[in-house]
């Protein structure tokens, strides 16, 4: 069991209903916050979230809404902060592949990753700054990707997506910094979930080689890197971008 180094703290984790989102979900909550789990659709992933951090003895809450709509990420946040409280931790989490060769690159594959993976974290930090400015206490924590620094061929979309987000943060970073919040990324590498499943089998073996630690990373490995980011341990980070992948690309 974690030290409850983040008691009395509300987070929200966007795509919380699995994959890395899941696992960051679980760990915040083990470590005393009151987790807001966000979910686009899935809700019986979601509720089975929900039932894991209480039959640990924590709390947490279910709140479903797209992060790419921003009049519903208004309302379904501001609907939170009046039941239950400001929301301290942010983590932008939710993120989606459509994945092709850019000369082949249809513009609503584009335009669909621009909107979740980045416009998403626009959104949900707009929502959640008035508050952790007021608090003058805040962490902002955005799930980038190793191919938002390296690039990667059939990735234009993503990778511009999660590049962005890194330039973003660093800017929310130098702008919130005068009122106690930071903002950072942690950005993984090659991690063991869903949206890595379905790569063929060739690309993965031809990754794995590539990875100095000689293993995909687990999706906990990546909310310890989170948790960390979120707690007063980390009160003098910020603009930072945390890598968590084996050695894949050293920064
Ligand atoms: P995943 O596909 O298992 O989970 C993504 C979550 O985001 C899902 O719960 C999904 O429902 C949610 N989501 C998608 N669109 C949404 C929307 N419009 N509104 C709200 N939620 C939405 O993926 P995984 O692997 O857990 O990835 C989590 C984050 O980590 C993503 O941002 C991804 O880009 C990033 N990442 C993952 C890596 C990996 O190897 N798995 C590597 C690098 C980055």
């Amino acid at each position: 069991m974690c030290e409850k180094r983040l008691a009395g703290k509300n987070a929200l984790v966007t795509g919380g209903s699995r994959g890395i989102g899941r696992a960051i979900c679980l760990r915040l909550a083990q470590e005393g916050a009151h987790v807001a789990i966000n979910y686009a659709s899935n809700e019986d992933a979601a509720k089975e979230v929900l039932a894991l951090i209480e039959a640990d003895g924590g709390s947490g809450s279910l709140l479903p809404f797209d992060v790419a709509n921003t009049s519903q990420v208004k309302e379904k946040i501001s609907a939170f902060v009046k039941e239950k409280g400001p929301i301290q931790i942010l983590v932008n989490n939710a993120g989606i592949t459509r994945d092709g060769l850019l000369a082949r690159m249809k513009e609503q594959d584009w335009d669909q990753v621009l909107s979740v993976n980045l416009k998403g974290a626009f959104n949900c930090v707009q929502a959640c700054a008035r508050d952790m400015m007021k608090a003058r206490w805040g962490r902002i924590i955005n799930i980038g990707s190793v191919v938002g620094t390296s690039g990667n061929p059939g990735q234009a979309n993503y990778a511009a997506a999660k590049a962005g987000l890194e330039g973003f943060t660093k800017s929310v970073a130098k702008e919130m910094a005068t009122r106690g919040i930071t903002a950072n990324v942690v950005a993984p590498g090659f991690i063991e979930t869903d949206m890595t499943a379905v790569l063929p089998d060739k690309v993965k073996e031809r990754l794995l080689g590539e990875i100095p630690l000689g293993r995909m990373g687990q999706a906990h490995e990546v909310a310890a890197a989170v948790s960390f980011l979120a707690s007063e341990d980390a009160s003098y980070i910020t603009g930072h971008t945390l890598h968590v992948n084996g050695g894949l690309v050293c920064q």
